[in-house]
C-alpha cells in the first residue's frame, strides 16, 4: 500500500477496453481503492484509448514502430511507469509481450487476464475466440477466467484468482466468449483491490497468501 494515496496502476489495451472499463467504472464507484494513471495501448486506433479520454485519464499511444525499435519502446514504458510511479501494471488485452527487462524491474505487479482455463487453454495464439474453440472442442462442461502474474514465458505465472463459467449445450465460441467476458469484468478489478488492499505480495504466489 502506499503512503502516497491511492493505489496507481496502468492499463495497458490492444483493443476494445470493455476490461478497462470495469476498472473505470469500479474505480469511479469507490469500489476499488486504486487510481489509473494511465492508459497505453500498442495499437493508436484502440477504442480503449477513447474510453480512458472520456474518463479524464490519460491515454498514450506506445509501440515499437512509434519509437523506432522495441528497446527504445521498453525505455520510454520503463520512464512512464517511474515518472508515474506505478505500484501495479494491468494488462487487460494487450495483445503485445513485454520485454524481460520490464517484467524482472516489476516482478510480480504485472497481472494479465486470459478468457479460459491456465496453462491448459494458453500459450502463443492462444486468445480471444481460439480459447473458446479449443475449450469446446475439449468438450469441458466448465470453463473459467483467469488472473494471473505475469512472468517471461507467456500465460505462464502464478494464477492469482479463476472463476468458472459452465458451458452450455448450444454454445458458441461467442455465446461462450461473451459470458466469459461478464465474469472477467468482475474478476480483473477484485484483483486489482487485492492488490491495492495489500492482500497481495508481490513476492508471492496466491497460494503462499493468508
Ligand atoms: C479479453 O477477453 C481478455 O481476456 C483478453 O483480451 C480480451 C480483451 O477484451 N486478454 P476487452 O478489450 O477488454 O474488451
Amino acid at each position: 500500500m502506499t503512503t502516497k494515496g491511492r493505489f496507481r496502476i496502468a492499463v495497458l489495451v490492444s483493443g476494445g477496453g470493455t476490461n478497462l472499463q470495469s476498472i473505470i467504472d469500479r474505480v469511479e464507484a469507490g469500489k476499488i481503492n486504486a487510481q489509473i494513471e494511465v492508459v497505453i495501448s500498442n495499437n493508436s486506433k484502440a477504442y480503449a484509448l477513447e474510453r480512458a479520454r472520456l474518463h479524464n485519464i490519460t491515454a498514450l499511444h506506445m509501440s515499437a514502430k512509434k519509437f523506432g525499435s522495441q528497446e527504445s519502446l521498453d525505455e520510454e514504458l520503463l520512464k512512464v511507469f517511474e515518472e508515474r510511479e506505478i505500484e501495479l501494471v494491468v494488462l487487460a488485452g494487450y495483445m503485445k509481450l513485454l520485454s524481460p527487462a520490464i517484467i524482472r524491474k516489476y516482478a510480480g505487479r504485472i497481472i494479465n487476464i486470459h478468457p479460459g482455463p491456465l496453462p491448459e487453454f494458453g500459450g502463443k495464439g492462444m486468445h480471444g475466440l481460439k480459447v473458446h474453440e479449443a475449450v469446446l472442442s475439449a468438450g469441458l462442461r466448465e470453463t473459467c477466467a483467469t488472473v494471473h502474474v505475469v512472468d517471461e514465458i507467456y500465460d505462464h505465472g502464478s494464477i492469482l484468482l479463476r472463476r468458472e463459467v459452465p458451458i452450455l449445450a448450444d454454445d458458441t465460441p461467442e455465446s461462450l466468449a461473451a459470458r466469459v467476458l461478464k465474469v472477467e469484468h468482475q474478476i480483473l478489478p477484485e484483483v486489482i483491490n487485492m492488490y491495492a488492499e495489500g492482500k497481495i505480495d508481490p513476492g508471492k504466489n496466491r497460494e503462499d497468501q493468508s
